[in-house]
């Protein structure tokens, strides 16, 4: 990490950010408010973010949007600019968890997940970015996942709906440079929120014969880990600031020790893997 060097004073920031009702959007906004900034709320009840703020409404504007909504999207932008004249920070935070086994899950629950998860992030991302190019400049953190890098069984199209936004960020990044605009994929390992409460998480609904006790066990993991992650919400938020003010952020930032090692592991196995086929893997080229 690299905080901010300078020693002359950072002027304060518009933070625009999903999922902010609760976890760990209301941490970010929490920390940034912290901070001296302003922050746009936004989340699906704009009156209990409203009410959740209700001493800093000077410097909070509450905003309906369900990310799954591009009229939302775009209306919430509006609002966002016509109160405070630009939007330096957008935080990608709003998603949830469908866990369970693959087949467990219908085609339905799986869509909605990516409508959340992904499009929902692409549908804020298209409102957002033309007022940071108008304005040369802005940050967009991605809330990802240690899922989005790393593949975990029982959580295969959570981590898909990750990788899938992690790919887009990555791939956005060059594309907004030279704007000034700056990108951070955020991949925090478990934090405790309501993330693995039955008020989030949500798992397939279908029962599939074959994998013995597998589900289930898997299932109680969570279960037991809910509401006693090891991660601190607020410290991430208190990050996220940190991050915002640096010279230069990272394109890519691990939340918690838990996705340190994930990561860590995931780099060495694939950086393993690559060298052991490297000589098949050059093979494909064509011959002059
Ligand atoms: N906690 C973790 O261990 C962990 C780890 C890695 C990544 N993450 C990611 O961090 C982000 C925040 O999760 P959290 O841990 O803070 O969980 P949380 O406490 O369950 O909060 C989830 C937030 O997302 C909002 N949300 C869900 N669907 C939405 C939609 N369609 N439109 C607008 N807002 C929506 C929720 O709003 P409502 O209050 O209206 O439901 C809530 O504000 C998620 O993207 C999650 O994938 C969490």
């Amino acid at each position: 990490m690299t905080p901010t060097k300078s020693t002359t004073k950072i002027p304060a920031k518009t933070w625009f950010i999903t999922g902010a009702s609760r976890g760990i959007g209301a941490e970010i906004a929490r920390a940034a408010l912290a901070n001296g900034d302003r922050v746009v709320a936004t989340g699906r009840d704009a009156r209990a973010i409203a009410r959740l703020f209700e001493s800093e409404l000077d410097r909070v504007l509450p905003l309906q949007l369900d990310v799954t909504s591009e009229a939302d999207a775009i209306m919430a932008v509006e609002a966002a600019v016509a109160r405070f004249g630009r939007i330096d920070v957008l935080v990608n935070n709003a998603g949830y968890g469908l866990l369970g086994l693959f087949e467990e899950a219908t085609p339905d629950e799986i869509t909605t997940q990516f409508a959340t998860n992904v499009f929902g992030a692409f549908n804020v991302m298209r409102a957002v970015l033309p007022v940071m190019r108008r304005q040369h400049g802005g940050h967009i953190f991605n809330m990802s996942s240690v899922g989005g890098i790393v593949g975990f069984a029982a959580a295969s199209v959570y981590c898909a709906s990750k990788f899938a936004l992690e790919g887009l960020s990555e791939s956005l990044a060059p594309e907004l440079a030279g704007f000034g605009i700056g990108m951070t994929i955020v991949e925090p390992g478990f934090i405790r929120t309501d993330f693995l409460d039955s008020s989030s998480v949500r798992y397939g609904t279908r029962t599939v014969e074959g994998y013995g006790e597998t589900a289930a066990a898997m299932r109680r993991v969570y279960e037991e880990k809910n509401h006693a992650q090891q991660g601190d919400a607020a410290k991430l938020g208190a990050a996220l600031v940190m991050l915002a003010n640096a010279e230069q952020p990272p394109l890519r930032w691990a939340a918690g020790s838990d996705a340190v090692a994930a990561i860590t592991g995931k780099l060495g196995t694939a950086r393993g893997e690559l060298e052991q086929w490297r000589t098949l893997s050059v093979s494909t080229d064509r011959t002059a």
